[in-house]
């Protein structure tokens, strides 16, 4: 069984890729320093897969013990890097608890990639590296725009210091740009658990439903789109998670990232389609059967109009693609949120 590093692997994201690299067969060891998740993580996946992943506490930001930590695990054989701070509006009020968190724990773990011979790599990027796009949907070779926000920065960087890493090492590595990853395991036993008030659009409408939020405001209905709100590409979390045990295959079967690309690659995970907020409301109330309490506001600073991705390329070499529904999606998260706040 070839043992695979998760960082960040209690998180959203990092624990719905745990569960699927465990149903691929890899040993799983997850370190996460604990800052947006919770211990009780570890039950929901082992509930599911009924193999306890192991699990170290670990801030990546500290160095002596990232190397500590790679001494005691030198078999490791390849990463998969979700651990970091990722709330736009926090990165612009503290944007350097954003570069150190989100650029030293990525070199840090580079420094051991280096030192210990760990040469496959995989690292959560975002569609935000994007910006406003010039024509719809996006390929992987559209122009990166300035960053909108610390955050936004962070991934750009990250994905130049993983490219100039590669070219002078044998390091491979694939930066996966998620669009938005929705939903929750069909099980309720994992989901996302945002800390204070949701930014992010799904979470906010289940914290409605439930009652724990009195209201959903849409932001912008003036839009040039064709009911007036933006449009994003909202991905089920389960099939982003499945794509990374793909790219993670990929590189351990040595069928590398193309020379010419220095051994590094980048791919969109979306579903290709795009939706507006107010179809996702509908669909959620459709879905659910929940009528949900929501009202017409103004435009939220810094949003881009419209952003869906063009999946050729991640449907034709990773040979991955989309499966489950937005229906899927909503569904999954009311379930999840029914159970987290215990609601029958
Ligand atoms: P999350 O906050 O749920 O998970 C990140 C995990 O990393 C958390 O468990 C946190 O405790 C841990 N962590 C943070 N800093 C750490 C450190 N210094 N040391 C150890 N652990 C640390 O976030 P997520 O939604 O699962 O996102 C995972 C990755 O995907 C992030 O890199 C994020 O930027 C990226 N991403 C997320 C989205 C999204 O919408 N969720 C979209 C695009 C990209
Ligand atoms: C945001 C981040 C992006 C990050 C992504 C995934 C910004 C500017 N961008 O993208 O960097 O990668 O999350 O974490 O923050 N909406 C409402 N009401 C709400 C919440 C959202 O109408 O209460 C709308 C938004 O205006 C947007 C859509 O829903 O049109 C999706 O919003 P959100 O879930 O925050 O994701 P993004 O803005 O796409």
């Amino acid at each position: 069984m070839k043992k695979i590093l998760v960082t960040g692997g209690l998180g959203y994201i990092g624990s719905h890729t745990v569960v699927e690299l465990q149903k691929s067969d890899f040993q799983v060891i997850i370190v996460d320093n604990l800052s947006n998740s919770s211990i009780d993580v570890l039950e929901g996946i082992t509930n599911i897969s009924k193999t306890p992943p192991r699990f170290e506490r670990l801030d990546l930001r500290l160095k002596a013990d990232v190397s500590d930590f790679f001494k005691r695990n030198k078999d490791i054989e390849g990463i998969i890097h979700f651990a970091a701070s990722k709330a736009v509006g926090e990165s612009v009020e503290n944007p350097l608890l954003y570069y150190e968190n989100n650029l030293n724990t990525l070199i840090y773990l580079l420094q051991e990639c280096n030192a210990y011979g760990i040469n496959n790599f995989i690292f959560s990027s975002s569609c935000t590296v994007y910006g406003e796009p010039d024509s719809l949907p996006i390929t992987e070779d559209a122009q990166i725009k300035i960053a909108t926000s610390p955050y936004g920065n962070t991934k750009q960087i990250s994905e130049e210091i993983l490219k100039d890493t590669c070219s002078v090492s044998e390091l491979m590595a694939i930066a996966l740009r998620y669009f938005n990853p929705i939903g929750a395991h069909e099980t309720a036993e994992i989901g996302e658990l945002p800390a204070g008030v949701p930014q992010n659009l799904v979470p906010f409408i289940t914290q409605t439903a439930a009652g724990v939020r009195k209201e959903l405001s849409i932001f912008g209905t003036d839009y040039p789109t064709e009911d007036g709100s933006c449009i994003r590409d909202y991905i089920h979390v389960v099939d982003l998670a499945r794509a990374h045990v793909v790219a993670l295959q990929r590189l351990l079967s040595k069928n590398t990232p193309a020379v010419d690309n220095h051994n590094y690659e980048v791919f969109n995970l979306g579903t290709g389609r795009g939706s507006s907020v107010l179809e996702v409301v509908n669909s959620f109330e459709k879905t659910t059967g929940q009528k949900l309490n929501y009202k017409k506001v103004g435009r939220r600073v810094g949003d881009v109009i419209s952003v869906y991705a063009d999946t050729k390329k991640a449907n034709e070499i990773l040979g991955w693609k989309t499966e489950k529904t937005m229906e899927e999606a909503l569904l999954s998260a009311w379930k999840w949120e029914q159970k987290v706040r215990g609601i029958d």
